[in-house]
């Protein structure tokens, strides 16, 4: 199984700060953004991993992650010409995960707690994809799903009349079938290729299985999100919690 980390896009709703550097470089507690993401692979078993960013901001996520060696994993860049969204740079890895299947985390997903537990199910897990839930008290602003007792029946990208509160939240697991459902959607009215109908389409094959992620968890795309994942991190001094069960 191979990580990849996605790392570009324009961060505009955290500009002034995101004017001259990569939202995945701004500290989170006493580390940069992206040592979450890289942590939470490592920590799941997975040792190959890849980060996506835009050409502006290259130079300085290698200059902070070096080949991997001081993390004790092997990094791979790959550059996103331009910011067109999720399933655009996901689409990036193909060549890299080389029919494995993936985890995949944005690069602003914080988490208090090791994903290694649903990573496991996700190994075990024959064909398909896996996302993992949180309740969320804004569902306008994620995909949300909704769900009978066991499946999710729909994923709604930033819904008026949210169908529940779970959130599918950017730490997603996909067999090598991905990367065909990618070629497949078509962009939003603003031109970006999203993950949600990715997500829709594993459902339409019945084939998307979820977690509800325990622990504290947020993006940190916001002014008040950013301050909130430094919150977290700092009450963990940035160590994330392995529990067993
Ligand atoms: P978003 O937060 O949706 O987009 P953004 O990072 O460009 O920020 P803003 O909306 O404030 O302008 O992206 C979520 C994550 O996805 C982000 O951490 C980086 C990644 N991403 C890419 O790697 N490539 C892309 O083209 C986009 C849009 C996002």
């Amino acid at each position: 199984m191979k990580g990849v980390i996605l790392a570009g896009g324009r961060g505009t709703r955290l500009y002034p700060l995101t004017k001259v550097t990569n939202k995945h470089l701004l500290p989170v507690g006493k580390e940069p953004m992206i040592f979450n993401p890289v942590k939470q692979l490592i920590f799941a078993g997975i040792t190959d991993i890849m980060v996506v960013t835009g050409k502006e901001h290259m130079g300085e996520i290698v200059r902070l992650l070096g080949s991997g060696r001081d993390f004790g994993c092997d990094f791979t860049f790959k550059v996103q010409e331009e910011p067109l969204g999720i399933a655009n740079a996901l689409l990036l890895a193909e060549n890299f995960a080389r029919g494995e299947k993936i985890v995949v985390i944005l690069g602003d997903n914080i988490a208090t707690h090791s994903i290694k537990k649903y990573v496991d199910r996700f190994r075990q897990q024959k064909e398909g994809a896996r996302v993992l839930l949180r309740k969320v008290e804004d569902p306008e602003r994620f995909g949300i799903a909704a769900l009978d007792e066991l499946k999710i029946v729909e994923i709604e990208e930033k819904p008026l009349y949210p169908k529940s509160q779970y959130a599918v939240i950017g730490i997603y697991m996909y067999d090598e079938k991905v990367f065909d459902i990618i070629r497949q959607i078509r962009p939003n009215a603003h031109g970006e290729y999203e993950i949600t109908p990715v997500n829709n389409f594993y459902i339409s094959l019945n084939q998307l299985y979820y977690d509800l992620l325990e622990g504290e968890w947020t993006d940190a795309g916001t002014f008040e999100s950013l301050a909130y994942a430094n919150r977290i991190m700092l009450e963990i001094d940035n160590k994330i919690i392995v529990s067993e069960d």
